[in-house]
């Protein structure tokens, strides 16, 4: 990893560096992400503390630069009992400022990493025309298995995703 920036999990204190990267994603990128900046602009600090993971596999990871969060990665572990052996990786986003300087690259690893402790298959969709992104997936090992069509809708614009998965090994005592 570069020296310029470090990647932790991010807690309920970070609430106010994280609804800002994440209002910026929503606003920046409507297309890569099924939440909207409509929805999430309302919510209060509190719950958007209450909502960040503090136990358990669920996790945001954020790439910090000198204190500040230029990025961010989620994880999250399907509940049911049936589906729990899944997880799936959800809002990447790196600061335009900080793209193409391994960032994205770095948070995808961290979730990757994590996420073989917990489960044995990790789970993402990408928008079909969005090269960075499927470059940094696909870079890392995930395979597309399939694409929804009309997944995403903006506007009156349908953007089509590619559904990828990753094998990862059994946990250890699993
Ligand atoms: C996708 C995103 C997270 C990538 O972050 P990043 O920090 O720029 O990525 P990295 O620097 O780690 O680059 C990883 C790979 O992607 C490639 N890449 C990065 N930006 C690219 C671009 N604009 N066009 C083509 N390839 C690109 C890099 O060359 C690298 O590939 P390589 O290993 O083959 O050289 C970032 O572009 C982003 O936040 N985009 C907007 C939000 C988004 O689309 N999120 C994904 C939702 S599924």
């Amino acid at each position: 990893m570069s020296d310029s920036f470090s990647i932790r999990p991010l807690r309920p204190s970070d609430a106010p560096a994280y609804r800002d990267l994440r209002l910026e994603a929503l606003q920046s990128s409507p297309e890569a992400f099924g939440s909207s900046y409509e929805e999430e602009a309302p919510l209060s600090l509190e719950t958007i503390a209450a909502r960040t993971p503090t136990s358990g596999p669920n996790a945001i990871f954020g790439a910090f630069a000198a204190d500040v969060l230029i990025g961010m990665a989620g994880f999250a572990v399907y509940e049911r009992l049936k589906t729990r052996h899944k997880g799936v990786m959800w809002g990447v986003f790196v600061k335009p400022e900080w793209r193409k300087q391994r960032v994205g690259q770095a948070l995808v690893r961290q979730v990757i990493d994590h996420a073989s402790r917990h489960v044995i298959m990790l789970e993402a969709a990408v928008g079909l025309t969005n090269e960075s992104a499927r470059r940094t997936y696909h870079g890392l090992g995930f395979k597309p298995y399939g694409i929804e069509r009309k997944a995403i809708r903006v506007s009156d614009v349908f953007h089509d995703e590619e559904l990828l998965y990753l094998d990862l090994p059994q946990p250890k005592g699993a």
